[in-house]
């Protein structure tokens, strides 16, 4: 069965296909993400632009989908749409796209999570068999979740300020570095001394699996504005960033008796990070190729999985939800 899949929570289009064999395996056939640069010269997304956008590309990204992986609009089996969490007008326009497309062709629908997506992206090229513990890293969400079975997910731990991918941004453009910021830090960490500048592991000693970004961001101020050089900067905070997300993870797994852990998001394109990650011994899944920002395959990935499981079709009478909590099972 080819699974569609559409992704319109941020600022980026995205539109995949995978494949589901009846063995359970499933492959990507298709994966086309259109980035919006509007936002650029704001300093952030506008979620009013980001909408128009999605109207004006949907279609042309749904064609490129559909020719990548070499099939017409009605050979699909099932759409999947992201309803959650993410700007509701953003969010509207792939999730209407998919219910239109669904009722069209007489197929199923699922309403998907956004970050159950990210999750699953790691399923791309091995499977993911639960337990396991999944650390989802992007520009909107830090959180440890232990995931018992299938669809069964306790939030184990969380950012209390903001996201990795956020601080990441936030450290590249007040050291001139640019945006997005997470690649600029990356490649500018490459040429700079993780040593330079002694920042303090954030929570460190704490017993639960919290992060915290908020104080390592300011202090990353300070030493910019006493004349850090930016490289310096970009490698100091890099390598602590990492060291936080690793430290606490590889703990709650050690606690939790997981031997498997997603890491996935957009932070988890980050070299340093996965390098880190590798160290550790644990069976470490990361996404493939391009599935670690936002992209329409990894929402087809987790349609793909609930179908597996039986979870049914569902999601036409579902809204596009700006707050949508994974967790559904309390620690
Ligand atoms: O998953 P994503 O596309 O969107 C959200 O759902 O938020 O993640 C985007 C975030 C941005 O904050 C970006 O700076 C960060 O992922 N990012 C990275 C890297 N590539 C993207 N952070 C660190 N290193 C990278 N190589
Ligand atoms: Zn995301």
């Amino acid at each position: 069965m080819l699974v569609l899949g559409i992704d319109t929570s941020c600022d980026d289009t995205g539109v995949g296909v995978v494949e589901l064999r009846p063995d359970g395996s499933v492959t990507v056939r298709a994966n086309r993400v259109w980035s919006q640069t509007v936002h650029a010269n704001y300093g952030g997304v506008m979620p009013e632009l980001a909408s128009r956008e999605h109207v004006e590309r949907i279609d042309a990204v749904m064609e490129d989908a559909l020719a990548e992986a070499g099939v017409g609009v009605g050979e699909l089996g099932a759409v999947a749409a992201t309803s959650g969490p993410g700007l509701v007008g953003a969010l509207l326009v792939g999730l209407m796209y998919g219910k239109g497309l669904s009722q069209g062709l007489g197929i199923p629908f699922h309403a998907t999570h956004h970050l159950e997506g990210h999750i699953y992206a790691a399923a791309s090229e091995t499977e993911l068999q639960p337990p396991y513990l999944a650390l989802v890293v992007s520009g909107g969400h830090t959180h440890l979740f232990d995931v018992l079975s299938e669809g069964q997910y306790e939030l184990v731990g969380a950012t209390r300020d903001d996201a990795a991918g956020e601080a990441f941004d936030k450290v590249a453009r007040l050291s001139g570095l640019g945006y997005p910021g997470g690649p600029a830090i990356a490649e500018a960490a490459k040429l700079g001394d993780p040593k330079a500048i002694p920042f303090k592991v954030p929570l460190a000693g704490q017993k639960g699996y919290e992060f915290s970004f908020s104080g390592l961001k300011t202090a990353a101020l300070l030493a910019h504005r006493a004349g850090a050089k930016p490289e310096d900067l970009a490698a100091s905070f890099q390598a602590v960033a990492v060291k936080s997300l690793v430290q606490t993870s590889v703990r709650a797994a050690n606690d939790l008796g997981r031997n498997t852990l997603v890491v996935s998001g957009g932070v988890a394109a980050n070299a340093a990070l996965r390098e880190a990650f590798v160290q550790t011994g644990l069976r470490v899944l990361f996404p493939g190729k391009g599935l670690n920002t936002d992209n329409g395959a990894m929402i087809a990935l987790a349609g793909a999985a609930a179908i597996r499981a039986g979870r049914g079709e569902h999601g036409l009478s579902d809204g596009a939800t700006a707050y949508a909590p994974l967790a559904n099972v309390e620690r």
